[in-house]
């Protein structure tokens, strides 16, 4: 496990985008697995401006949502879809046929999982997969006791999701169920990224890192991966340490 820690959001950031952007400069046309949220955003921004100096080219690579609020489409605020348009696919040029999202108004959301598991072994698997870590250690849409053996699934959201996903729509509720990828799909990748930033981050990332694993934390299912590389910032360190480590 590498642990890479920056002093504030901005070298975070700078430290994850560069993290990326080496594996895509090593592995171009592979299949990426980048998770919505707050924490990965200025990981986006940095990868975007590495593209604009020459740097990287996020054109040559495949990408596929890692997950999705089930009832709502693209065209709502707070979709996962919408936000990794808005931040990145669509600032960084990235062509339709190369991304594969999952759609939260499917009719039949169980053959939409099959559907999006079929397109990611199409493209051989996730090769590098950029998660952040919630509140409750849910990575995507895997949620505390998880079957960890599931490749996609639709899943009932937990109570501490469904409080923090109102800051995703303007503090309304947010919808009861989701779509992801799974903990199987995610632990298959080649390079596993997580990430997690600020004070409020430090008690779950010490379950995450040090704690024994378990399904309640589903986080801490990729302590034993080969290639884990966490990404933090000082304040979400500390935090950790001061949690009792
Ligand atoms: P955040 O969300 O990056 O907005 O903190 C992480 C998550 O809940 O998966």
């Amino acid at each position: 496990m590498n642990i890479l820690i920056g002093q504030d959001f901005d070298e975070f950031s700078a430290v994850g985008a560069g993290r990326v952007a080496a594996f895509i400069r090593e592995n171009p046309g592979k299949l990426l697995c980048f998770a919505a949220g707050d924490t990965p955003l200025g990981i986006y921004q940095a990868l975007i401006a590495m593209q604009a100096r020459g740097e990287v080219d996020l054109n040559s690579m495949y990408y596929v949502g890692l997950d999705e609020w089930v009832g709502i489409g693209y065209e709502t605020k707070g979709s996962c879809a919408q936000v990794m348009q808005d931040t990145f696919y669509g600032p960084a040029g990235i062509e339709a046929g190369r991304i594969r999202v999952f759609n939260g108004l499917a009719s039949d959301l169980e053959k939409e999982c099959e559907d999006v598991n079929r397109w990611i072994a199409a493209r051989g698997g996730i090769a590098l997969t950029l998660l952040g870590i919630g509140m409750n250690g849910h990575i995507g849409f895997n949620e505390p006791f998880v079957d960890p053996e599931r490749e996609t699934l639709l899943v009932d959201l937990d109570e501490v999701t469904a409080e923090v996903g109102t800051k995703y729509f303007d503090g309304s509720s947010c919808p009861i169920k989701g779509i992801t990828v799974g903990v199987k799909r995610l632990k298959e990748a080649d390079q596993v990224i997580l990430a997690a930033c600020g004070e409020k981050k430090g008690g779950i990332l010490k379950q995450t890192l040090v704690e024994t694993p378990t399904i309640a934390v589903p986080s801490s299912l990729m302590q034993d991966h080969d290639q884990l590389t966490i990404i933090t910032d000082t304040d979400a360190f500390r935090a950790m340490w001061g949690a009792g480590v």
